[in-house]
């Protein structure tokens, strides 16, 4: 946890940079963008455009070491219990081989795990294993939601434009509308399911799995060769044999992996099917290779120790309260929506690991999309609204075999936002340009913007699975290092299992009526809303 005397340090850090231009700081000091450049793995991490200096990269260097960073993540990934109210070690990096050599017995099990997957997705893809009407597989439907949905979904979008072995589609919300969307132009002769769920127990997936099964017999799947057409991944290998899913077609997961750092895990297999085995154990490469530079690295050289210690530097101390991802790559356009229950799940906490009250702000909101999209949007609010923001800018540097023009407007659009959040527009040059179009000089301030927004960059050559793996891995080493330095366990997420508990007595209440006097008088109202609307009186 972050020591009081770091936390003095920062503060009085923040006094002395908050008036601070970062733009002077850039020309003051020509070496500053090398300065505050990190390598690691694939990826290039420009932290010059955040409100930092060298004094202040010292006392980070001094917390993230009394803090025991580089302790904590060696207790991670060697299987302490770090997740205290589960009583279990969070595992994620074991899925692609760190560490291996200290969980033998583990390790063995994620290797057959592996050997498995590659077993299936190689027999799918050369015909031997086919649909039940003899027809090869020619589509892939991950169903599952959370965890079990948005690492395989971010993915697969980003891998699309590599020559996909199989279609891939997802189901995840428990809204019929959208399994009936996906499958509309589907075969279910050519189409294998991989019923996703850690637990088994997901309301959403067992709906969405038992209308999948339905829709493949309506087209031809008999219920004897049904099981050709479906695979599952849990950890509940009874419940996937209750629901009628052979134990030959299960793949096991672990307790020890949280359901949103699985993606590396045979919940992972819908993009080895999708995308080939070469492309996942490539993106399982890329994070092993990210994980051996986070063991490594001294703090301010270490590119997740460094993201997280800037998070906690702007969203306590200069006091921003939201952060924005924005990927000028439309591969990673579910990038955001992956982060969401990645940060704010494992974050999103308000006790410390002993259960002591945190009066401070924890995990910042997170949002955003890929660009240019939001420029036309709720970047008015980045530039002249007046919260305070934190963001990173994602930046494939090449766009494999893609018109070259559009590629480079696409790019000037990155640097020139970028630029923008930085220099915004001067109250001077905001009445030149009023003058300029002829309006009354106290118009001018509606042309100004303050600039100074603290930012990232995070650069790579290209979007490929080595260097989709490694900005997962760092997004998930950031979001380990910040939950030591504010104290709390990343890896629970009671607070949204309240919603479930009352969902199930809800539900009760829409199918019976039952139960209305133990609501509220405004759910109880909704409640007989929707079934005036529904049932028949
Ligand atoms: O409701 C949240 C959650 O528990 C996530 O943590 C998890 O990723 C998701 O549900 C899905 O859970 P499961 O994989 O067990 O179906």
């Amino acid at each position: 946890m972050l020591q009081s005397s770091d936390h003095d340090s920062l503060q009085s850090a923040a006094e002395r940079l908050r008036a601070a231009s970062v733009a002077d700081l850039l020309t003051q000091d020509p070496t500053r963008v090398d300065q505050l450049k990190i390598e690691a793995a694939s990826l290039e991490l420009d932290a010059s455009k955040q409100l930092i200096d060298e004094n202040l990269l010292n006392v980070f260097a001094r917390a993230a070491h009394n803090a025991g960073l580089t302790e904590a993540y060696e207790q991670l990934i060697t299987g302490a219990e770090v997740n205290v109210t589960e009583q279990r070690p969070a595992l994620h990096t074991l899925l692609r081989g760190t560490a291996s050599e200290t969980l033998p017995d583990a390790y063995q099990d994620v290797s057959d795990t592996l050997m498995r997957m590659q077993a299936v997705t190689d027999a799918v893809h050369s015909g031997r294993q086919i649909g039940a009407t003899g027809k090869p597989f020619t589509d892939v439907i991950n169903i599952g939601i959370g965890g079990s949905d948005l690492g395989p979904r971010m993915v697969c979008r980003a891998l699309k434009h590599t020559s996909a072995k199989l279609n891939t589609h997802f189901i995840s919300n428990v809204d019929p509308h959208d399994l009936d969307v996906v499958v509309q132009d589907l075969n279910p002769e050519t189409t294998l399911l991989v019923v996703c769920s850690k637990t088994f127990t997901t309301e959403e997936t067992l709906t969405n799995a038992q209308r999948a099964r339905a829709w493949l017999i309506a087209g031809g799947v008999t219920e004897s060769t049904i099981g050709q057409h479906v695979l599952a991944v849990t950890t509940n290998l009874s419940a996937a044999a209750e629901f009628g899913i052979d134990e030959a077609a299960c793949f096991p997961m672990w307790d020890w992996v949280g359901g949103r750092y699985s993606v590396w895990s045979a919940i992972g297999l819908v993009i080895a099917l999708g995308f080939g085995w070469q492309a996942f154990s490539s993106l399982l490469e890329g994070a092993r290779t990210l994980d051996e530079h986070t063991r490594r690295a001294e703090p301010t050289d270490n590119l997740p120790m460094m993201m997280a210690l800037l998070e906690l530097w702007n969203t306590r101390y200069l006091g921003t309260d939201t952060h924005v991802v924005l990927p000028y790559s439309q591969r990673l356009e579910y990038l955001a929506d992956f982060l969401q229950q990645l940060t704010m799940e494992s974050n999103g906490k308000r006790v410390t690991l002993e259960g002591e009250a945190i009066t401070e702000v924890t995990a910042p909101v997170l949002w955003g999309s890929a660009g240019t999209i939001g420029q036309h949007s709720y970047y008015q609010l980045l530039h002249q609204g007046n919260r305070r923001f934190s963001a990173d800018i994602i930046l494939p540097l090449t766009n494999g075999d893609v018109d070259l023009d559009a590629h480079r407007k696409l790019a000037a659009n990155a640097l020139a936002q970028s630029r923008a959040f930085l220099i915004g527009r001067s109250a001077e040059e905001s009445r030149a340009l009023a003058k300029s179009k002829g309006l009354a000089a106290d118009l001018a301030p509606h042309f100004e913007m303050p600039g100074n927004h603290p930012h990232s960059t995070i650069v790579m050559h290209a979007v490929t699975p080595e260097t989709v793996g490694a900005l997962i891995a760092a997004f998930e080493h950031k979001t380990f290092f910040l939950s030591v330095l504010m104290g709390l366990n990343a890896f629970d997420q009671w607070g949204v299992e309240l919603g479930k508990v009352i969902g199930r007595q809800v539900r009760t209440t829409l199918e019976h009526g039952t139960g209305l006097d133990q609501l509220d008088a405004s759910t109880a109202a909704l409640a007989r809303a929707w079934r005036n609307a529904n049932h028949a009186s």
